[in-house]
Order: C-alpha cells, then structure tokens, then sequence
C-alpha cells in the first residue's frame, strides 16, 4: 500500500509495507525560481487540487489512480517550478471524460492563466474496450466539455476532436512544452502517438504517457511474443505500451515509482534519431497496390448485391475491408510521414471511417447502408486512389 502525505514543504510516497519513503515533491528549495507565487500556496493548491480526486473521478469514471495522478502532477509540477512556468504548451492525447485532464490542466493553472492544454480524442473510446460501447449512447465530448466547465479549467483548455493518427499532424513541430500519451493503448498508436509526440515536442520538453506498468525486460517472457502487443491488456500488463516504448527508447526513459506513469526527456539526440529511422524507412508499393484492388473487387461485390438483402457473404466482405482499410492505414502512414503527404493521411483516415460507419449501418439500420456506401465508401474510396497515384509513391 503506497500513502501520500504532505509534510513541512514536501509530497512524499510512502509504502506502507517496508516503510520506505520517497520526497516526489519540494515547494521551495534552490530550484524554485518562481516569482509570483510563493511556496506554501502552491503546496495548499497542490493539496487542495488532490482532494478534489473522488469528485472528479465520480464524474469522470476515472480509472486513472490517484497515485498515477500524482505522478503525473509531481512531474508537471517540478517542471514548472524549474524553469519556464507562463505561456506553457501541454498536450494531452486521450481524455476520455477528463480525468488526467482535470490534474494536469488545472496544475498548469496554478502557475499561470496563460498555460493551455490541448486535449486530443476522438471522444468515441477505444476500439475493444468498453469505452466504445459507452461512447455509442452517451456523447462522450459533451460530458467532458461539461466536467471541465464545472470543475473551473474548460477556459484553459482547447479540445481537438481527432483520431491522433491523423491530429498530430496538424500541429506544429517543435511546440509543445509537455505531452502526455493516454490513447489508444495497442502497439501501433502508442508507437505512433510517442514518435509524432517527439516530432511536436521541443527540445528539452518532457513526453509523458500513462499504462506502464513495467520496462519489457521485465515482462514475463510469454507475453513478449505472439500477438499479446496489439490487444489494449492482458494479464494486468499494458504489452503494446511497453514494446513501444521498448522500441523506440530501449530501457533509456523513466518510470515514475509506484506509478503506470512513464517519462523522457525529449533532446536533440531522439529527434535526430526520428529522422534516422524514417531515412532507413522501406516499403512494400507492390503490396499496398495489391491490398488496394481486394478492397475495390470487394466495394463493387458489396455494391452489386446488396439490394438483395442482408447476407453472410457482404457482411464477411464488409469485415474484410474494414480489416483491409486498416492494414492500409498502418501501411501509409509511416508512408505519409516520410513524404509530408498530409492529403493521403486524411484521405485514409476517411476511408476507415467511411467504411467503419458503413459497417455499423449495415449491422443496424440496414436501409441507411446503401446511401453510406453510396455517399461516403465509394466516394472517399475514388478519392484515396487519385490521391494515391498523385502522390507517385
Ligand atoms: C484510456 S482513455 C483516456 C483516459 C484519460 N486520460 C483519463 O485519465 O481518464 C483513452 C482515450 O483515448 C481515446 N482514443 C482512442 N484511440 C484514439 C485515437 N486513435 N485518437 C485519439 N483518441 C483516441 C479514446 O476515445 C479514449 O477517450
């Protein structure tokens, strides 16, 4: 059991079965350069901001801990208190009903009113999880925008309503003060979201994520192979957010103790390492071209039969493109990446999407399907393929 107490100037951690404790923060002290505001009130913000936990986590389902917020508060903490503490750029990936958000947002507003924080979600929860099944009767980004307005941080705030494989995009490189990863947790969008969150980070600037609960080493062995790294947990480990991390840092970032928070500090070194990787970057045209025409024989099929009624055949042929869209979409974006084709990253995406809708209107309302296919899959599947052969990839 891990207590927190507030002692004299300081936050520590202490575990409660060896009696070992641990300081995560000091108000005052040599590195506390802050001129308007002094340290005692910022210790009766920090304890002031902690007690409103159970609140915000009734309001928000929030299966973020307390000793997870912590962390997470701790290092937004230190981090203003050591330097830069106005004007400040956060960005959070994945914020649900806004649990972390409330934490970090309103730890930025202690230190000035002209610290925001960015928070990108889709709002439709996460593929697998239950998040999506709530997300289909109750609308997420109201309830967000609603708790963030009543706990008094909504002004701090700008939301990005976006998939991150396609939201980071837009933003600028080289802005972001501090960024902390909370999306989508199978091993294609943590890698993505940490790499794109190095490209929009500076340098100096601190990448934060949550859901790891150890380095890879020390997994246990069995759930370092197979599959295990594309489902979002299994067996309490988040595997996809460990091999991701153990990709692209190997053991060179920082696990907040007692915490799923993970940390790095983002220097020129791992910037240039970004550019290393898209450089030695390979693809397979061939293989993309191929899983392209399947697609289309299989969108004609569908097209051509589905007056006929509901039937296993379209509805298979629908989960396969659906499937086939994705493998597309891992396929192109590195692509993307590499040659700053943002056109054929949104054309993707809206393909996915189109097809993603279309098959939830062929499984409910089956009369609106053909328009779906008709208005939407045909159409963004015309303009992802001129959009392709402009690209002369
Ligand atoms: C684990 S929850 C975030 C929890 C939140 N940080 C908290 O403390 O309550 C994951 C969120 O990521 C969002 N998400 C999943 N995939 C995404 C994607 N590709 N782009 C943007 N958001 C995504 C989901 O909609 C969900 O809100």
């Amino acid at each position: 059991m891990i207590e927190i107490t507030f002692q004299n100037d300081e936050v520590k951690l202490i575990n409660t079965q060896n009696n070992v404790s641990e300081t995560v923060l000091h108000f005052g002290g040599i590195h506390n350069n802050l001129t308007t505001i002094s340290s005692p009130k910022l210790l009766q913000e920090y304890i002031h901001m902690l007690e409103n936990y159970s609140t915000i986590q009734k309001y928000t389902y929030g299966e973020t801990t307390m000793i997870d917020i912590v962390a997470l508060t701790s290092l937004i903490y230190n981090e203003l208190m050591a330097g830069k503490h106005t004007e400040i750029r956060a960005l959070e990936v994945g914020s649900w009903f806004g649990c972390s958000s409330y934490f970090f947002a309103n730890s930025l507003k202690t230190f000035s009113d002209s610290n925001i924080l960015f928070c990108m979600d889709t709002w439709q929860g996460s593929p697998d999880t239950t998040s999506h099944n709530i997300a289909n009767y109750e609308n997420a980004f109201e309830h967000f925008k609603s708790v963030m307005r009543y706990a008094g941080v909504y002004d701090n705030i700008k939301p990005i309503v976006c998939d991150s494989t396609v939201g980071m995009d837009i933003l600028q490189d080289d802005y972001f003060d501090i960024i902390f990863v909370d999306a989508n947790h199978t091993y294609d969008y943590v890698y993505q979201d940490i790499i794109k969150g190095i490209r929009k980070i500076k340098v100096g600037g601190l990448l934060m994520g949550h859901d790891c609960e150890c380095y890879a080493d020390e997994l246990p062995p069995h759930l370092l192979h197979g599959d295990n790294k594309h489902l979002d947990g299994i067996e309490g480990y988040h595997t996809g957010v460990i091999k991701a991390l153990d990709d692209i840092f190997g053991r060179s970032y920082n696990r907040f103790n007692q915490s799923l928070v993970w940390y790095k500090r983002i220097t020129q070194e791992d910037k240039d390492m970004l550019l290393k990787m898209t450089s030695e970057f390979d693809y397979d045209r061939e293989g993309i071209v191929q899983l392209v025409e399947t697609m289309k024989e299989a969108i004609q099929f569908i097209y051509n039969n589905i007056s006929e009624g509901k039937s296993e055949t379209i509805q298979t042929l629908i989960f396969g493109t659906v499937q086939a869209a994705n493998q597309l979409e891992k396929e192109i974006i590195p692509l993307c990446e590499k040659y700053n084709n943002k056109d054929l990253k949104i054309n993707t995406n809206v393909l996915k999407n189109s097809l993603l809708d279309f098959r939830i209107a062929y499984d409910r309302d089956f009369p609106q399907a053909l328009s779906v296919l008709e208005s939407r899959v045909i159409e963004s599947f015309n303009v992802w393929v001129e959009c392709f052969t402009e690209s002369g990839m």
